[in-house]
């Protein structure tokens, strides 16, 4: 079975990139096929696993106006079980061009069904904003990761955030149920970090949907992308590939004990 499963929050800097191009890493390091989506303009992802990103022409901007296929815009990358379509700036211009096009909110869906059964998981990298980008990641996926910055902060935004989900799941008809809550960024013998988890605990109303597995501030994994590595790759020993190697091995945990 594969699973979707898009990383989202509309703040910015909260960790969504490094946590889809690590968690994706790992999950490949433990034998399973992976891809990754670059949906954001910015083309972080795509930076951080080695591809150059101006260089690319075939990616998902071309998909979406139905310039190519999307098995045409696959690349692989050093890991050999990990996969991704990439993003450049020119993504930036289908917020606009797509609000034209009838059915706009279910191209990507459509698109990912050609090519679903060749992973078993496949993230997607959702860009910092609510807009027609974020509703065709939120109509293609089976769930969603919601890493949260653990800073004063941290729940700003989340009410729409949620209202969003809420709204793609009663219009479109398409429920995106949250896979977890991943805390980034986080130290737990800090006070904040202890308020932080106790203020999300206390917005979801159970701890149930917060992952076990928090990631530390790690100066690796901010190092590793402008070497075109996931971390994992660049220094599999450092605190920050060690906290994504256990996400996914939590996450695998999970999905077998659910398909039980
Ligand atoms: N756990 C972490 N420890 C240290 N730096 C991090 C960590 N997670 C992310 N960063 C760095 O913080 C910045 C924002 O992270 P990023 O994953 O790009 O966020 P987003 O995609 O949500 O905007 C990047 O420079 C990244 O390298
Ligand atoms: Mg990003």
């Amino acid at each position: 079975m594969t699973e979707i499963i898009a990383i989202l929050n509309q703040k910015g800097g909260c960790g969504k990139t490094t946590t889809a191009v690590n968690l994706a890493a790992a999950l490949a390091i433990y034998g399973k096929k992976v891809l990754v989506i670059d949906m954001d303009p910015q083309g972080n992802a795509t930076t951080g696993m080695g591809i150059e990103k101006n260089k690319v022409t075939k990616t998902i901007y071309s998909v979406l106006t139905g310039e190519t296929n999307i098995k045409d815009t696959i690349l692989n990358t050093e890991i050999s079980d990990l996969e991704v379509i990439p993003s450049n700036i020119a993504l930036s211009g289908a917020e606009i061009e797509l609000s034209k096009e009838v059915g706009y909110h279910t191209i990507l869906d459509t698109a990912i069904e050609e090519i679903y059964e060749e992973y078993d998981y496949i993230f997607i990298d959702v860009p910092p904003s609510l807009g027609i980008l974020t509703i065709n990641c939120l109509v293609a996926t089976d769930s969603i990761l919601i890493p949260i910055q653990a800073e004063f902060y941290a729940l700003e935004g989340m009410v729409d955030l949620l209202e969003t989900i809420k709204l793609v799941e009663r219009r479109l008809k398409s429920p995106s149920p949250i896979k977890g809550i991943l805390l980034t960024l986080y130290d737990s013998r800090t006070r904040l970090g202890r308020d932080v988890y106790s203020s999300v605990k206390n917005y979801f109303g159970t701890s149930e949907n917060i992952f076990k597995t928090t990631i530390p501030r790690n100066v690796t994994l901010a190092e590793a992308p402008s070497h075109g590595k996931p971390c994992i790759i660049y220094d599999n020993e450092s605190s920050g590939s060690k906290a994504y190697l256990k996400l996914a091995k939590e996450i695998m945990d999970k999905d077998n004990s659910e398909g039980e």
